[in-house]
């Protein structure tokens, strides 16, 4: 007779010590010196073929500026500002616009106001828009003509057409999503997303930091509950803009103010981070996909070299954070903002909690049964919000500072050879920034950057390596050692 199997998570963990249980979330051993190590992949998997080349892939540690950004995010300031948002009773999209106190309208308002504090303390470096548009009903979840609105902060770049983006969603919703008038507080879902486009914008804007190279937008939407509207509309927005606006990566942080699961057991240090694969038919054609899945690049899409990215400069002891990657556009059945960037062609990924607590999330707040429902503030832990603030810090700023992803990047595959010859273009801000190439390698069944090459200020490089046997990808350095995003070569002539 078949019975079904449910290993409890207890006595999974007992059996299983965790680092073995989950050792996608863990890239470096902090077993050993100052928090850097070796990396735990001297496995039988990638230890084949044998490297006579370059060096281990390690982490990139936070500049001077970086760290000092990190040390500042304060999670007093983010709890004050998860506070203010719940105190609206409801956020939900097609709540009140005219009041002062209450409802989306007073929401988008304070969120604007505050925005503009940093921006007044800032020397001129960053910019408040609130941009919109009118939604009209849509037979779902849009009952009456809406006003939808973004609230955009904008800290300039130097480099011409460079942006980042990091949002979250200030609107809210309870159990019935059409209840406008009941309280929906919105706490973890998503005052603390929101939050974190707010601390990092009053941090990164301070002038006593260099401006970076690329701009960063700092952003609350809404209308994600009703159908991603408000993201929608920013992502086609900058797609629409002529020039089209450059959006080297954009992360949503949607649910992030909590580590504590329903079952009690909390993961203090670690976060997910949702990374597509295969970008739309529309961003990428078929041809383009046919030849992706003949040369084994599913796993190598631009999302998923941001999230690797990502995990590579984040995971440090200033943030005391786990990027846990997860290859999968989102949890199931569940939607998030990053998904109207990837449509428009932009790589974006999804911050969230590792243990989503469900009675906390799309609840309306009432006990039952003993059992407190509802997205409470008492449930969010603002040192936890306040260390994903600083992974997602660590990222924006890195990148920012980067040089950007080398173009047009492809490998020789004329004849049979086990050697790989690699080219490529400057970024497309120019070589200016560009302090030197590097070329990454991993075996193809290894999750992460195993392998790491600097080719110098060139554009081409023939490495004693085959291409049959790893997974190639070309990045640029900046002069202080930013490292860009990733990018995979595809065959050329
Ligand atoms: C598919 O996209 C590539 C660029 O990614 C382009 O060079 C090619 O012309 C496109 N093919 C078709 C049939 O549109
Ligand atoms: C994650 O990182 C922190 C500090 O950086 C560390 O203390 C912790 O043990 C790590 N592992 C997990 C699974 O949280
Ligand atoms: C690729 O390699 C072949 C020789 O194997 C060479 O003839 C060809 O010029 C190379 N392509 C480029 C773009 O350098
Ligand atoms: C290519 O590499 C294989 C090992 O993978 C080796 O047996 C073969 O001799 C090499 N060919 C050349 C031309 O070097
Ligand atoms: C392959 O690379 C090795 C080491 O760089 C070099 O000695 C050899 O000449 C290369 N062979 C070809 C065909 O490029
Ligand atoms: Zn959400």
């Amino acid at each position: 007779m078949w019975s079904k199997l449910i290993v409890a998570q207890a006595a999974l963990a007992a059996a299983i010590p965790f680092v073995s249980r989950n050792p996608a979330s863990v890239l470096y051993d902090r077993g050993t010196v100052a928090g850097f190590a070796t990396p735990i992949f001297a496995c039988p998997a990638s230890s084949w073929p044998p490297n006579t080349i370059g060096k281990t892939n390690g982490p990139q540690p936070p500049s001077a500026d970086l760290a000092s950004i990190l040390a500042h995010v304060d999670p007093g300031r983010i709890e004050a500002t998860i506070k203010k948002l719940v105190s609206f009773g409801t956020r939900h999209t097609l709540s009140t616009q005219t009041s002062k106190t209450r409802g989306i309208g007073a929401a988008r308002d304070w969120i604007h106001a505050e925005f503009q504090k940093y921006a007044d303390a800032s020397d001129g470096r960053l910019t408040v828009e609130t941009v919109g548009y009118v939604q009209q009903p849509d037979g779902n979840r849009v009952t009456f003509a809406t006003l939808i609105s973004d609230v955009v902060a904008t800290l300039r770049g130097t480099d011409e057409n460079r942006l980042y983006v990091v949002s979250g969603h200030y609107d809210t919703r309870n159990t019935n999503i059409l209840d406008y008038e009941g309280d929906a507080p919105g706490a973890d879902d998503d005052a603390s997303g929101v939050a974190i486009s707010l601390e990092l914008a009053r941090v990164m804007s301070n002038p006593k930091y260099p401006v970076p190279k690329a701009s960063i937008a700092f952003v609350a939407v809404a209308g994600e509950e009703q159908g991603l509207y408000g993201s929608q509309f920013l992502a086609q927005t900058y797609a629409n803009s002529t020039p089209r606006v450059n959006v080297e990566g954009m992360f949503t942080n949607d649910i992030v103010g909590s580590p504590k699961g329903s079952d009690g057991i909390v993961d203090p240090h670690v976060i997910r981070l949702f990374a597509q694969g295969l970008p739309p038919l529309a961003v990428e054609n078929s041809s383009k996909r046919e030849s992706r899945l003949q040369i084994g690049g599913e796993n190598d899409t631009p999302a998923r070299n941001l999230a690797r990215l990502i995990k590579e400069v984040a995971e440090n002891p200033e943030t005391q954070m786990n990027v846990s990657v997860v290859y999968r556009l989102d949890r199931y059945l569940r939607g998030g903002d990053h998904r109207p960037f990837l449509e428009a062609g932009y790589p974006a990924v999804r911050f969230t909690e590792p243990r989503e607590d469900f009675a906390h999330q799309h609840q309306n707040v009432r006990v039952e049964n003993g059992v407190q429902y509802g997205d409470l503030i008492e449930f969010c832990d603002f040192d936890f919000i306040a260390r994903v603030a600083r992974v997602n810090g660590a990222a924006l700023w890195s990148l920012a500072n980067s040089p950007g992803a080398p173009t047009n990047v492809r490998v020789n595959t004329t004849a049979l050879t086990n050697n790989s010859t690699l080219y490529w273009g400057p970024p497309l801000a120019g070589e200016a920034n560009v302090g030197a190439y590097e070329v990454v390698w991993r075996t193809t069944a290894a999750p992460f950057w195993t392998d790491v090459i600097d080719v110098g200020l060139v554009n081409e490089v023939t490495l004693a390596l085959s291409k049959d046997n790893v997974v190639f990808g070309v990045r640029a350095r900046s002069k202080d050692g930013s490292r860009g995003v990733a990018v995979l070569p595809f065959p050329a002539a």
